[in-house]
């Protein structure tokens, strides 16, 4: 990867332009930085219009042996995977190249094993802990598609992920570690089971030694099952579009979308912007706090770091366990270079007290990433200023689980960087603002719909099972475009400042969470006629959800209102999982609607804001006196 590290400003202005000049030339010489069994026919055959993408088509080759064999001869010995535990008082693991083929090489035989096969889905239901990634680079190995599911999950939106795309097997474990918490992740698998007849096996890891249900031919203990096998497992020589993985994310409406990304476009872009957006260099240790079962971990903590022969850290915990120090004595303790995590995360430890950081050596860090939603410039200052010593550039990431991989930020030390602007886009990438009329804007000081308009290897084929979805969903809205649902601007300088959602997808800590699941969980209630969630500005959490519920029986007093609210974010949590749960709750007698039925969000989302002074024309709405109710009613 070295020869494709973008060097300084003038550099990345002519990347840019080779990018756009000639995209074949451009990526073909990043792409020679891998090892491919059999090189490729064409560089890319895409249409934007049929949503139909194909990346060094013809060509063989396999991400896992990327990751992994191909360091061993010069790097062996180095550490791959730091694993920092929940606990700080045990120890951490060095799991350097070599142990990781061997483990790789082991877990791909107990897959085998228990027949797992080329194009197989495996569901992958696990806390932070080095099974999970050796588990997804065994599943590349043998080119079985993964499916991470987050530990976070409930039993109900697992078995929805596993129904969705028919998985063979899980692997999960007993429990899981969570600051003061444990989860007990083998009981929600087997509750999500009930209603999975795909599934043959359940691969259990050890974790928290407690007691758990094991169910004759179906659950296996991983321990057991690796005695059984060797460690010599040959990488399955793949075609370069074979499915690599699937991973959900939330969408307005209806159930959630398996993205599906496949094996050589997403190698190359995943390597390729870890590379220039972190500059990472040998021998520095780098560290993303997300979780691998999102696209953050899957791209930035496991592939693309370990296709650069990178050292990455993986951390079990929470940042405010057992204090809110916790984050910087880890940077402190593995000298972390490069240290990339959340605005949500940058914003609750902004609010305890500062002794916190400096109590702690953060003098090993280089840059600063952030990454999931629009960091605000009070965020940004305060992460700059004592995280970084004001040393450090901030990159401001902006990417989807459909990009795969980072398409819009600044470059540590080579371009500028502006608080809350993800700035320029990376070589190879192509953004555009859209107005209302469907027209490209062009100039700068404008904003609208921000789209992509050319292919990059790393975008997502389809969503698994459901390509009229996809396009639907990406490619209708401006023909030709790639929608991302984001509005954006571009400022004088034709840097970027990414707005927000422009759907109904609320991001909620860092979480994308779409409001149609939400509301059938509310709507369960026997009690319950209709619901609306809307996002509200939270200080911590970047957006909190505001529940509107049209009740059939009003609740006679404040202890049954209270009941009531319990029971729905136990709904919430039972059937999306807790990280849904409402902040606040209004019950009322109707919801604004159109003439045609729809509810009119926009006049919700500004009493939840408590900006009423605007509401705009009401008078449109089937009931418009419903409007007052609700701005003058308690929660
Ligand atoms: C938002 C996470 C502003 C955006 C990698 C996007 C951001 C959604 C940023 C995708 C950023 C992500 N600035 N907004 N730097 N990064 N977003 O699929 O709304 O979990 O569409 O992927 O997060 O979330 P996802």
């Amino acid at each position: 990867m070295e020869n494709a590290l973008i060097k300084s400003e003038s550099d990345y202005t002519n990347k840019y332009k080779q990018s756009t000049e000639n995209p074949e030339r451009f990526w073909a010489e990043i792409a020679d930085n891998f090892t491919w069994f059999k090189k490729w026919d064409n560089v890319y055959k895409c249409n934007m219009k049929s949503a139909d993408f194909k990346w060094f088509e013809g060509a063989k080759t396999n991400i896992s042996f990327n990751c992994i064999d191909r360091h061993l001869e010069n790097k062996g010995d180095k550490t791959a995977i730091i694993f920092e535990p929940n606990n700080p008082n045990e120890e951490a693991k060095h799991i350097s190249f070599k142990e990781l083929h061997h483990e790789v090489c082991k877990m791909a035989n107990v897959l085998l094993n228990n027949g797992i096969k080329k194009g197989d889905r495996v569901c992958i239901y696990l806390p932070m802990i080095p099974e999970l990634a050796i588990t997804v680079l065994a599943c590349a190995r043998i080119g079985a598609i993964h499916s991470v599911v987050f530990a976070g999950f409930s039993s109900l939106a697992l078995a929805t992920r596993i129904q969705d795309c028919s998985c063979k097997t899980v692997i999960t474990s007993d429990g899981g570690y969570r600051g003061a918490k444990t989860l007990n992740l083998k009981k929600i698998v087997d509750n999500a089971l009930t209603d999975c007849k795909s599934i043959e096996s359940v691969i259990v890891v050890k974790r928290t030694n407690e007691d758990v249900n094991m169910q004759n031919n179906r659950d296996l203990w991983l321990h057991e099952e690796l005695e059984k096998v060797s460690s010599t497992c040959e990488a399955a020589i793949l075609d370069s579009e074979d499915p690599l993985f699937i991973l959900y994310t939330s969408g307005s409406t209806g159930k959630p979308k398996g993205m599906m990304h496949t094996t050589g476009g997403y190698m190359v872009y995943s390597a390729y912007t870890f590379k220039n957006v972190f500059q990472y260099q040998e021998n520095d240790v780098y560290w993303c706090t997300a979780d691998i079962g999102w696209i953050t971990g899957h791209s930035y903590i496991v592939y693309g770091p370990l296709l650069n022969g990178a050292t990455t850290v993986m951390f079990e915990g929470v940042p405010s366990y057992p204090d809110f120090g916790r984050f910087w004595e880890v940077v402190q303790k593995h000298k972390v270079n490069q240290f990339y995590t959340a605005p949500t995360a940058i914003r609750a430890l902004a609010k305890e007290s500062l002794d916190w950081v400096k109590k702690h050596n953060l003098s090993s860090l280089k840059v600063l990433g952030s990454v999931g939603e629009p960091i605000n410039e009070e965020a940004w200052n305060w992460y700059n200023e004592n995280i970084g010593n004001s040393k450090c550039p901030i990159v401001d990431t902006w990417w989807q689980t459909e990009t795969g991989g980072i398409l819009i930020s600044p470059l540590p030390n080579i371009t500028k960087t502006k608080p809350a602007f993800a700035t320029l886009p990376l070589p190879g990438v192509q953004p555009c603002l859209m107005d209302e009329n469907k027209k490209e804007l062009h100039g700068n000081n404008v904003s609208g719909s921000l789209c992509i308009k050319f292919p990059w290897p790393s975008v997502a084929r389809t969503i698994w099972g459901n390509h009229q979805r996809y396009l639907e969903t990406y490619f209708s809205a401006y023909p030709g475009y790639y929608f991302t649902g984001d509005g954006a601007l571009r400022d004088e300088d034709g840097f970027y400042r990414i707005t927000g959602r422009m759907d109904d997808v609320i991001i909620v800590s860092g979480h994308n969470l779409g409001t149609a699941p939400i509301e059938e969980a509310i709507n369960e209630h026997e009690n319950i006629a209709e619901s609306a969630i809307v996002g509200y500005p939270h200080d911590i959490k970047g957006n909190a959800l505001y529940g509107y519920v049209i009740v059939k029986n009003n609740p006679n007093n404040e202890e049954e209102a209270l009941h009531l609210r319990n029971d729905i974010n136990a709904l919430i949590t039972k059937q999306v999982g807790a990280i849904a749960k409402l902040d606040k709750i209004q019950f009322v007698s109707g919801l604004p609607k159109t003439r045609s039925g729809k509810i009119m969000r926009r006049i919700l989302r500004k009493i939840a804001e408590g900006d009423v002074s605007n509401l705009g024309d009401t008078s449109t709405l089937l009931n418009p006196e419903i409007v007052d109710e609700i701005q003058n009613g308690k929660i």
